[in-house]
């Protein structure tokens, strides 16, 4: 049985060249299905917020929130390393509430690493966390709880900044970078520079690793979907056309027929 992935097998992966395949899960049946599949980092996304609990953006997720869905995730992974996605607000306020949030992603839900949003400017939490014995995965570029600030989910071209915030968030500890929603040729350049592996959703084929929204990916999320979002299935279609089916059968006394009866 493969072993489970560790900060330190990502950045083998980097050194030799080898592409790191990540997704986001939020329950025990999917993150089942993802860690068999050999999905290496499996991140519980406060896009749960989004397509899970049908809000606008994800700013409301809360803590309790993040733990409970880490918690079934983490239950399901042999191999996947599993990242808990820090709610907004849950990392801004003081470094001690930082840590004290971060740990417990780690202790009630166990997972193996944290990630949390913001370049040069969050590199003291993402410092301080380090220190305290937490792997974080840095999140540049677009991130999506500054989307008040950004003025909506906008791709990000600031290169100097962009490039700035990579070196920032290596030099404060972070064992790899998301990096979202930016042109490709920038995000090539971020991964030349900086050791630690980079994880791009909507960042090009040149980062080392690619993620995705799996809601969006397998064809659940009825929503808008971002250009860079390549759909693998149809799973909202092929349910809908079951729940009819069952509809129907019930309707017309055709369900249960007696292959689903006790004698
Ligand atoms: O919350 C999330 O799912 C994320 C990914 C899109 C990287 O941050």
């Amino acid at each position: 049985m493969p072993t489970k992935v560790t900060t330190s097998t990502l950045t083998k992966m980097k050194q030799i060249g080898q592409k790191i395949s990540a997704l986001t899960a939020y329950d025990y049946p999917f993150a089942s299905m993802l860690d068999q599949a050999g999905i290496e980092i499996i991140l519980v996304g406060d896009s749960l917020g989004m397509v899970v609990q049908g809000k606008e953006n994800t700013l409301a997720v809360t803590m309790d929130e993040a733990i409970y869905h880490t918690s079934m995730v983490s239950r399901a992974c042999t191999f996947s390393m599993v990242v808990g996605d820090m709610p907004f607000m849950s990392y801004q306020g003081s470094l001690d509430r930082a840590i004290e949030n971060a740990g417990r992603f780690l202790k009630e839900a166990n997972a193996s690493a944290v990630k949390l949003e913001g370049g040069s400017d969050v590199c003291p939490v993402i410092n301080a966390l380090s220190k305290a014995g937490i792997p974080v995965m840095a999140h540049i570029g677009l991130t999506p709880q500054s989307v008040h600030q950004m003025g909506g989910f906008k791709v990000q071209r600031d290169e100097d900044r962009l490039l700035k915030d990579a070196e920032d968030v290596q030099a404060a500890g972070a064992f790899s970078i998301v990096i979202e929603g930016i042109p490709s040729a920038i995000a090539a350049k971020i991964t030349k520079q900086v050791q630690i592996p980079t994880i791009g959703i909507g960042a090009g084929k040149e980062c080392d690793g690619q993620i995705l929204v799996l809601h969006d990916m397998i064809g659940i999320n009825d929503r808008f979907l971002p250009k860079f979002v390549k759909k693998y299935a149809d799973l909202a279609g092929i349910t809908k056309k079951a729940l009819e089916q069952y509809v129907k059968e019930v309707k017309a006394g055709k369900f249960p027929s007696k292959e689903y009866e006790y004698e």
